[in-house]
């Protein structure tokens, strides 16, 4: 069997997460997981999530088999966090997931089961797992453009890719905080996006990594739940490893959204199915941490507003700093742009120089962790930048 062995690149952001592990200078900066830290560097366990796990500690009276929907209050109080008040919230077929990744390849899953001639359309650039996840489910793939050279949401070209599209593909969007250039539609744009999906009869899944990280959690969805209101049919795959911190308990849902009332018992099934014949059902400690700050969410709510803020005063002092050294316009966009990520308008070969000279560790396409950097490190990286741009 291991003669049968296929040459694996692997992931190449957690290759370089190695080789920034082994770097030996003082001074290295890594910008590339997308996690939160904090001014000391570290990635905290948020406080409120602490007083959940310190109040389920007290409750805990078995660890007996869950459902394989995973926990009920949880999925239920996901689909609300994610859809509001929306009328919409009726047509929700939720299932507990192992984070955000786990929602989209069981969504991916369940299209390769249900249309296995459908092709996903996923932004370029884009989340570097989106490919993987649907290709390993057997679907194929396509890609839409997404930014312009003025670090702009590039919706022609955007739509002019999707005239490819055919009826019955899927069309994967993020929500918000795009990863990796931080350029979200406006909400006369994500009605564009939704025509389009009506027009083509394409069907919208939304990927919900970030609420409540570039926004307000109601603002942050305000185009998820406009596309959703519109369409018959969508998909939405969310995660609380940012919003609520839960990297690696592994916490999301997996969405069906169908006006058709009368198939909601057969998808949740399918759905079950699915998961049975994958990891049988998901972990229980983040949906239930997660599942608790919801049913009161105000302090949890404000907590995450105070990540937010750090996270926009980081990008606010880094786009002064550029504009302050004379960087060129289009590095000035960083200030606009929403969440953890940027794209920094820099070659592969000169984001190696950005590592190999300066001990800066963003990913080769120019991603940047902005909610990674320290206000301390600013100075540092925008020197590094004008010296790289200027040779
Ligand atoms: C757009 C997007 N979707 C999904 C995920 C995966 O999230 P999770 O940790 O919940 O699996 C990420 C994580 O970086 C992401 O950026």
């Amino acid at each position: 069997m291991l003669n049968n062995m296929p040459i694996i690149n692997g992931d190449p952001l957690w290759a370089l997460l190695g080789r920034f592990r082994t770097d030996q200078r003082k001074h290295k900066i890594d910008l590339l997981v997308g996690v939160y830290r904090d001014k000391h560097g570290n990635t905290p366990v948020m406080k409120t999530v602490q007083d959940a796990e310190i109040h389920l500690a007290h409750q805990a009276h078995s660890k007996a088999y869950g459902m394989l929907s995973g926990n009920a209050n949880f999925n239920q109080q996901m689909a609300k966090f994610v859809l509001g008040d929306s009328p919409s919230l009726k047509d929700q077929c939720t299932i507990q997931t192992v984070g955000a990744s786990g929602a989209l390849r069981l969504i991916a899953d369940l299209i390769a089961t249900l249309s296995p001639d459908s092709t996903v359309w996923i932004s370029d650039p884009g989340y570097i797992n989106h490919r993987p996840l649907m290709e390993g489910a057997g679907l194929a793939v396509n890609t839409y453009p997404w930014q312009n050279k003025n670090g702009q949401l590039d919706i022609d070209a955007c739509f002019a890719a999707l005239e490819k599209a055919k009826e019955g593909d899927v069309l994967l969007l993020h929500a918000c905080c795009h990863n990796p250039t931080g350029i979200d539609p406006s909400l006369e744009q994500w009605q564009l996006f939704s025509d389009k999906c009506k027009q083509k009869n394409i069907v919208p899944f939304i990927d919900m990594a970030y609420q409540g990280f570039g926004d307000d959690p109601d603002t942050d969805a305000a185009g998820l739940r406009l596309i959703i209101e519109d369409s018959d049919f969508a998909f939405i795959a969310a995660s609380c490893s940012k919003n609520m911190g839960l990297y690696n308990e592994r916490t999301g849902i997996a969405t069906v959204m169908t006006t058709n009332h009368e198939r909601h018992a057969d998808i949740q099934t399918l759905l079950e199915t699915i998961t049975r014949a994958n990891y049988s059902m998901p972990p229980n400690h983040g949906a239930a941490v997660a599942s608790y700050l919801l049913d009161s969410p105000d302090a949890w709510l404000d907590e995450l507003a105070s990540y937010r803020s750090r996270v926009d005063t980081i990008r606010q002092a880094l786009g002064a700093a550029l504009k302050d050294r004379g960087a060129p316009a289009e590095f000035l966009d960083i200030s606009h742009q929403k969440g953890m990520f940027s794209l920094l308008p820099l070659t592969k070969n000169q984001m190696l120089i950005l590592q190999d000279e300066f001990a800066i560790y963003g990913m080769p396409n120019g991603r940047i962790n902005i909610a990674g950097l320290k206000m301390t490190e600013i100075p540092q990286l925008a020197d590094a930048i004008i010296s790289i741009v200027s040779r």
